[in-house]
């Protein structure tokens, strides 16, 4: 299935840029995902293709106007054949972006995404057009195209045949609720230490133990509310139980407790 996401962008260069690069960029090459931008602008009247106005009520700041948005919504809706397609809206008032919504995301064959500017778009847009809204954190960002790369970014690297093996997403951070475990390459031995042995040893059951333990331990050290939401069965317990004993008093890796 080839997933396609069509984006309303007042700077569809700017999408269009970010998408070419990296892992994102090699999936577009090769044709798993299709990212099309649609410039309000482009469907707004008048001589200046005026696609914003002044805030109803007075104050600082421009609205994206409605009639531009619903014209490019119903030029998505008409090119994917979706008749219904609502859109995602990228907004600081949205629900924070997490691993897991991005794999939900990432089943979708077709997404909307909504890029905002200046101090956001109409509300009755939203009310009529937007199925969900999306915050990538809590700070605001001066418009939403950097919003939509980093949800494009995340979901184009879990689309079939995206990653090679070298970048496989399965022991990433997050996707089995833990922090990834740390990684070592050449040089083995170093100013700055040694690569572990266990790493060095060959033996993948003691490896694939000393991943997990890490995994768990660095979870903890740094993110101990993502421990909570997992359920550990009794053998990864202990693991955890023994990097705790190991590591009493620290609160990250390489700094003192209290930092
Ligand atoms: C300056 S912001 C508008 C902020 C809006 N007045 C508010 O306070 O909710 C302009 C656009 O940037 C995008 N944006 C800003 N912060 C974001 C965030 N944390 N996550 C996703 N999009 C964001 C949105 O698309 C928004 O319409």
């Amino acid at each position: 299935m080839i997933m396609r996401i069509d984006v309303i962008t007042l700077f569809p260069e700017f999408i269009e840029s970010s998408t070419k690069i990296g892992v994102v960029g090699r999936a577009f090459e090769r044709g798993l995902i299709e990212i099309a931008t649609w410039n309000p602008r482009d469907f707004a009247d008048g001589n200046y293709r005026k696609a914003d106005d002044r805030t109803c009520g007075g104050g600082p700041g421009m609205v994206m106007m409605i009639e531009p948005l619903r014209r490019a919504l119903a030029a998505i809706r008409a090119a994917s054949g979706a008749e219904e397609a609502k859109a995602i809206y990228l907004s600081p008032q949205g629900t924070r972006l997490d691993q897991a919504k991005v794999a939900e995301l990432a089943q979708r064959d077709h997404l909307v995404l909504l890029s905002g500017r200046y101090e956001g778009v109409d509300e009755r847009f939203l009310q009529h057009a937007v199925a969900e809204e999306i915050s990538i954190g809590d700070y605001v960002l001066s418009g939403g195209e950097l919003a939509a790369a980093v949800l494009i970014d995340a979901i184009g690297r879990l689309q079939e045949g995206v990653l090679n093996d070298a970048d496989s997403a399965v022991q990433d951070s997050f996707s089995n609720g833990l922090l990834d475990c740390p990684h070592y390459t050449r040089p083995v031995r170093d100013e700055w230490g040694d690569v572990p042995a266990v790493l060095l040893s060959g033996d993948h059951a003691a490896i694939r133990r000393w991943r997990l333990k890490q995994s768990l331990g660095r979870t903890w050290l740094r993110r101990p509310d993502l421990l909570q939401r997992v359920a550990l069965d009794k053998k990864t317990r202990a693991l955890l139980e023994e990097f705790q004993d190991e590591h009493a008093g620290k609160t990250m890796p390489g700094r003192e407790s209290g930092d």
